[in-house]
């Protein structure tokens, strides 16, 4: 199988961006680590960071017929991108969205996303865990053994 992890905008920064929020790893060791559970699970893992909109748009594009499953941590866009949005609504490709940070529990902003009503799952609140119970989920939803 296939899976794309898409991040949004600032996560590039993770581990020097406001790290008593977000911790203190970087995203590249999150996503190696996420890499390496992927390979022993037999999943092609690839992953994109962006800060602009249209590139992480593009991807979702590109990942028509090519992609199984998407994982993203839509980040500041979740609360603003209806044009991400329809993305993932026009390739029809099943995705679990994903943030590091309990959401519900921060400022009201933040508390509308516009993927989570068309996503299979969302997971808000376990820090970079989350990444690794999306990639766990989607492998199951795969394999058609989600219960
Ligand atoms: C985030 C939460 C968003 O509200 C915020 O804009 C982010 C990160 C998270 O992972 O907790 O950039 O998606």
């Amino acid at each position: 199988f296939n899976i794309l992890v898409l991040n949004g905008p600032n996560l590039n920064m993770l581990g020097k961006r406001e790290p008593e929020i977000y911790g203190s790893l970087s995203l590249a060791t999150i996503m190696d680590e996420l890499t390496d559970i992927a390979q022993n699970h037999n999943i092609n893992l690839s992953h994109l960071q962006s800060n602009a909109e249209h590139i992480l748009i593009d991807k979702v594009h590109q990942s028509f017929e090519q992609v199984d499953f998407i994982i993203i941590n839509p980040a500041a866009l979740t609360h603003s991108s209806i044009a991400l949005r329809d993305a993932l609504l026009a390739v029809n490709i099943p995705f679990i969205e994903v943030h590091l940070t309990n959401v519900h529990a921060r400022e009201a902003f933040r508390q509308h996303s516009y993927f989570s009503d068309i996503a299979q799952a969302v997971i808000c609140g376990c820090g970079k865990n989350g990444y690794r119970y999306a990639l766990d989920a989607a492998t199951d939803w795969l394999n058609n053994t989600q219960g």
